[in-house]
């Protein structure tokens, strides 16, 4: 399962990305305004440390429009991702971008009916939003496992992108469904290195070798 980071925070790319951990990175535009960027000189920054896809979201709302600003954003250089939502106006703006070439990722994604139609429409990214599904006491999970299976079904070549993922253990769910991409915030992804039995076996040997009086170097 590829790791996208879900931010706009450079910063905390970079610590993953020096890690290996950084397939690509999502932003949306809560996560701009939250960075306190410009939209064109923070992707920029982005897509120029990171090799594969990042997603950059249009704010228009009719197809045109977004095609328009999707074809501004994928100026910004050739591992851009136009960001599109799941409307029918998101829809065709996917279309129409896809067959430009353009790599489209189709966002806010509740249902397995708007996944089959973003598959169809091109896209190359459909992104499933876990964590506001289970906001509603709905298990997310679920609609990652729908997708999965109907798209293996009939062999859409859409990557299933889980996105909106709250907590470490949607993570490792998400790669036992199959999940082709898992999109999660800096914290999450470095809350995957917890356990609690670490921690505890690393205070004994700790206390041990302080004991022992054990020096390496
Ligand atoms: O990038 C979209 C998505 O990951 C948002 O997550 O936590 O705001 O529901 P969240």
């Amino acid at each position: 399962m590829k790791f996208f980071v879900d931010t706009a925070d450079v910063e905390a790319i970079r610590e993953l990305h020096d890690l290996g951990m950084v397939d690509g990175v999502t932003t949306n535009p809560s996560l701009i305004r939250k960075s306190g960027r410009d939209i064109h000189e923070v992707t920029r920054e982005i897509c120029d440390m990171v090799e594969g896809p990042v997603s950059a979201e249009v704010v228009a709302l009719k197809a045109e429009d977004m095609i328009a600003e999707g074809r501004k954003l994928a100026e910004i250089a050739d591992n851009i991702a136009v960001k599109v939502p799941l409307t029918w106006d998101g829809l065709k703006a996917c279309k129409v971008l896809s067959g430009e070439g353009k790599m489209v990722n189709v966002t806010l994604c509740f249902s397995a009916n708007q996944a089959l139609l973003a598959a169809k429409a091109g896209a190359t990214f459909i992104s499933p939003f876990i964590g506001r599904l289970d906001d509603l006491n709905i298990d997310g999970l679920d609609l990652i496992a729908d997708i999965r299976e109907i798209y293996d079904n009939y062999g859409f070549e859409t990557q299933v992108l889980a996105a909106s993922i709250r907590s470490a253990n949607h993570m490792s769910e998400c790669a036992k469904i199959g999940a082709d991409v898992a999109t999660a915030p800096p914290g999450v992804i470095k809350a995957m290195a917890n356990h609690v039995l670490t921690d505890k076996g690393l205070d004994a040997f700790v206390a041990d070798a302080k004991a022992a009086g054990i020096k390496i170097v």
